[in-house]
């Protein structure tokens, strides 16, 4: 046998016993892996660990149970069960993706990497997890994890972010696929990434793939992957403000679909004192407003340091706008993380204090 092949299989036999002895078997998307669950189960997976998706996954499921039920839902309710999660394009990408494929597949998901690949919301890494989890295809991954691994047991220098190295790391992951148990494999890569080679302290002493790992030999498991290229996040500052009526509700906005919290409900947001007090002026509203500290909440690509300024007034009657209002917070509305927190923040202070 070629000494390629040769690799492979030794590769693909290791990581394939390490499966039968540790991996996980039993998580919700895996004991009925239908396309549709396991779709979901990716997306959700993408930026999120599976000990916190499996709740977000069962209750989605619940409300969803099949592809026709999720394109036919609002966004609204949609974001609402993603609430938490992050990266909310996700679900309005699933949603959409699901419209899609009701109308142009007949309600089926294609078998077919490039098919699942031209979707809303899904590159080439969730597009071959779906086939080999789900139809049992071979199709190869590169998900963060993977990269990990991959680049770690090769030992290939460059930030895996960068086209050149993302070429060379597929052409890898390419040719380690098996064409068996492809489901079964493509689960361990995922879980060897997730479980032991962890972004720090690896646990390489009870790794199967040790022997064969040349950033192991070499003393370069800390070193690889390769960081990203040195730049700072950039910050952004804004003033949130949060308006209570001492009894659970809030004044919240529905933010426009483009930019960051597409969709979400929010507090109203400003770049300045001066326009969030000419905006309070506008509506009468004269209570006087608490500034708390300033806190923190990080994107994929810069920080929001937000200050709440906090006021408690008695709502008009008969607000009657979609886009605005005061609503008591429900766990399925679909709010921002921080919007969230400070939510709890002020019940809990508003159930503690004079009442
Ligand atoms: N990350 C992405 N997909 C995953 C899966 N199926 N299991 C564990 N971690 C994952
Ligand atoms: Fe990762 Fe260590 Fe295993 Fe190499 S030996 S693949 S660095 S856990």
């Amino acid at each position: 046998m070629h000494k390629d092949r040769l690799h492979a299989k030794e590769f693909q036999s290791t990581v394939l016993a390490w499966f039968d002895r540790e991996g996980r078997k039993n998580l919700p998307w895996q004991t009925e892996p239908t396309p549709y669950r396991v779709w979901v189960s990716e997306i959700m997976l993408q930026q999120t660990q599976v000990a916190t998706v499996i709740p977000y996954f069962l209750r989605f499921m619940n409300r969803f149970p099949d592809l026709q039920s999720l394109a036919e839902a609002e966004e609204d309710e949609v974001l609402g069960h993603w609430a938490g999660l992050g990266y909310y394009a996700r679900a309005r990408n699933l949603r959409k993706a699901a419209q899609i494929v009701l109308k142009d597949f007949q309600g089926e998901l294609p078998a077919d990497v490039d098919a699942l690949a031209g979707l809303p919301g899904i590159g080439d890494s969730t597009a071959g997890a779906i086939v080999s989890l789900s139809f049992g295809l071979r199709g190869p991954i590169l998900d963060g994890n993977v990269k990990r691994v991959l680049s770690r047991h090769a030992a290939i220098k460059g930030w895996p972010g960068e086209a050149e190295t993302v070429r060379e790391l597929w052409r890898i992951s390419e040719s380690l696929t098996p064409f068996e148990r492809v489901a079964d494999y493509t689960q361990a890569m995922m879980d060897l990434g997730a479980t032991l080679c962890t972004r720090s302290n690896p646990g390489c002493d009870r790794c199967p793939l040790q022997a064969g790992c040349l950033a192991y030999r070499l003393d370069l498991t800390a070193a690889l992957p390769s960081p990203r290229p040195k730049k700072d996040m950039p910050v952004r500052h804004c003033l949130m403000l949060v308006l209570h009526d001492g009894e659970g509700r809030f004044y919240v906005e529905k933010r426009p679909p483009a930019g960051i919290w597409g969709g979400l409900w929010s507090f109203p947001q400003f770049d300045s004192r001066d326009e969030l007090l000419g905006w309070c002026q506008l509506r009468n509203i004269t209570a006087g407003l608490e500034s708390l500290p300033e806190r923190r909440h990080t994107f994929s690509h810069y920080h929001l340091y937000y200050t709440p300024l906090v006021g408690r007034v008695d709502p008009p009657s008969g607000i009657a706008e979609s886009t605005v209002g005061w609503i008591k917070p429900k766990d399925a509305s679909p709010f921002p993380t921080p919007v969230r927190r400070l939510m709890l923040e002020f019940d809990a202070t508003s159930l503690r204090g004079t009442g």
